[in-house]
């Protein structure tokens, strides 16, 4: 079977924020949509739940391999297949300031951390849902990183951490498209902007310049939409401009 009834996505990270965000306009768009829940802070995926029958929150700390296949387990048997995969869970916190010969030492520990947060679990995750993907000719995926990812834009000090694990996610990125481009994926490589943060009651902090929303319908919108230009990867902010990486 390859065309579904009904479209099936996985999203990481959507207790708030722009995986949140997302998975309101998947669900709105008329998927069923596994939204990956890791922060008990945060009920609003269950509030959701009740006014979309199509959504089906899961557990799902991206940085545990062993949580990753049991939603892969939990897909399987209910669905059996999956259209699209959303790799957008990340770490952001801890010092910004990090640099070589700042004021503090770069935190090592810090570093793993959010590596095995924001860059090692994208590649886990293709990997192991790849058989449910090829079950569907929908085959798409999308993978959240930041203007912070690119090289040649790379102006700033500190933020060494964050920047370098989204530089390492688009490299990776870059590899799995070489290999999987060929079996008709379709890759998106997204940078939301500056958005404001999400707090347990759905509110958003005013620092930052976007709602959350807003990124996501521009996310979605690349989603849903066949470019003609499919075989080039491309970084696409949340205006739709192409970014330089
Ligand atoms: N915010 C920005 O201005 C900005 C700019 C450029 C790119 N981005 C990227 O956009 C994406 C979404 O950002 P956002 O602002 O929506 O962030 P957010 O509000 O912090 O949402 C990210 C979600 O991922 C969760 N998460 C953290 N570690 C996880 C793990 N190991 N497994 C599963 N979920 C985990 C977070 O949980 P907690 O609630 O515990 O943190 C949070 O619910 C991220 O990839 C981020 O790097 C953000």
């Amino acid at each position: 079977m390859t065309e579904h009834s009904i479209r099936t996505a996985l999203v990481t990270g959507a207790d708030r924020g722009l995986g949140y965000e997302m998975t309101v306009r998947l669900l709105d768009e008329g998927f069923r949509v596994y939204a990956g829940k890791f922060n008990d802070e945060y009920s609003l995926l269950d509030r959701l739940a009740e006014e979309y029958p199509e959504l089906r929150p899961v557990q799902l700390n991206v940085s545990v391999y062993e949580e990753i296949v049991n939603v892969e387990k939990i897909i399987r048997e209910e669905c059996g297949y999956l259209d699209l995969l959303v790799s957008n869970a990340a770490f952001m916190g801890g010092p910004q300031n990090d640099q070589v010969g700042g004021d503090v030492p770069i935190d090592f520990d810090l570093m793993r951390f959010s590596f095995n947060t924001n860059t090692a679990p994208a590649p886990v995750l293709v990997d192991v849902f790849l058989p449910l993907l090829l079950k569907s000719d929908y085959r798409r995926l999308h993978f959240t990183s930041s203007e912070i990812s690119s090289v040649r834009l790379m102006k700033r000090t500190g933020s060494m951490r964050y920047a370098m694990t989204k530089s390492a996610l688009n490299v990776g990125v870059r590899l799995m498209f070489n290999e999987l481009r060929p079996l008709g994926f379709r890759f998106r490589l997204f940078q939301p902007g500056w958005m404001k943060r999400m707090m347990p009651d759905g509110t958003l902090d005013p620092r930052a310049r976007l709602d959350p929303k807003q990124s996501a319908e521009m996310a979605v919108k690349l989603i849903l939409e066949d470019r003609p230009d499919e075989d080039r990867l491309t970084l696409v902010d949340y205006l739709g401009h192409e970014l330089s990486f």
